[in-house]
């Protein structure tokens, strides 16, 4: 039995492949259509969520299983002192996967290891968010036709952005990969990451403060909102909130086929006037997230079509 808890966990040979089973699930849905007959997701939510919890809810429902759970703490036995050991003990009474967005770093960790059942990081705290990342490489994938040779801009909170932690990982495995770094100083990518993953593959890397001196570099802007619920002080959220506004004049200077993407949900940071721009991939992602979610439920259930 195997869960996700970071998106390490997957090779990239099993990356390949699941992007080739969402690629089929797109091209011919009915196949798909009943291939988790009698199987059950349970979506234990401690966060807000609308795309990760509705689009692994779409996921099953489309390969014809069944949903449980919840959407926010409140609404659990969490809100009376439950630990995620003992639910995760709990729901694998009831379910045959659960999905976990939890606040705290390292929950669905404990979560998989108490569970009898897999256990799919959906997001925890400022630490990883793999299925955000397979939606993401199978947008690249999509845009780019591969991997490998890309510049990659990252910007925006770059030190709590769990989408960027867990992208930089699975893009750092892939050749001639180029990271641009854009934040301010305060929300600068964490040491841990690039003592263990960027210079420990060798990869090039530069950090940077604006958008505009180095957006005609880039193949991909990957925009990240400043998550105000990771901050302890709300004064510094006000300050660096509106850091980064992606506007089409800063697109100027951008190449024809770059890719703007974003983890969603945006609040100020990509002007809504970009959305019609072909460039914008963030829709896409969202899309692709739901097919990429399908793949990894088939494969975790060993399910095979
Ligand atoms: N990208 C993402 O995780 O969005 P939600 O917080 O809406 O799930």
């Amino acid at each position: 039995m195997r869960s996700l808890i970071s998106i390490l966990d997957l090779d990239v040979v099993e990356i390949n492949e699941l992007i080739s089973t969402a690629n089929d699930i797109i091209d011919n849905p009915k196949k798909y259509s009943e291939a988790c007959h009698g199987k059950k997701l349970a979506t234990l939510f401690f966060e807000p969520s609308t795309r990760t919890r509705l689009s692994f809810e779409a996921a099953m429902y489309e390969l014809g299983g069944n949903v449980i759970g919840f959407s926010e703490a409140q609404s659990s036995s969490a809100a009376k002192g439950e630990s995620v050991a003992d639910t995760a003990k709990t729901i694998s009474c009831y379910a045959d996967i659960i999905a976990m967005r939890h606040p705290k770093e390292g929950a669905p960790l404990v979560a998989s290891m108490n569970a009898s059942i897999p256990v799919i990081n959906a997001g925890d705290g400022g630490h990883n968010h793999p299925t955000q990342t397979l939606a993401d490489l199978l947008t690249i994938h999509r845009e780019k036709g591969g991997f490998d040779n890309l510049t990659v801009g990252l910007c925006g909170d770059l030190k709590f952005g769990r989408t960027v932690h867990s992208l930089i990982e699975a893009l750092s495995r892939y050749n001639n990969i180029k990271f641009v770094l854009i934040s301010p100083d305060e929300l600068k990518l964490p040491s841990y990451i690039k003592k263990d993953v960027l210079k420990k593959h060798n990869i090039e890397y530069k950090q940077v403060s604006t958008i505009e001196e180095v957006i005609g570099e880039l193949d991909i802007l990957y925009m990240t909102r400043v998550q105000r619920e990771r901050f302890f002080n709300e004064e510094d959220y006000l300050r660096l909130k509106d850091t980064y506004i992606l506007t089409p004049e800063k697109l100027s200077g951008a190449k024809a086929d770059l890719s703007v993407m974003h983890p969603l949900p945006r609040v100020n940071e990509i002007s809504v006037a970009i959305d019609k721009d072909p460039r914008a991939c963030y829709f896409k992602q969202v899309l692709y997230g739901k097919y990429m979610r399908m793949a990894l439920i088939l494969k975790l259930l060993e399910v095979t079509v």
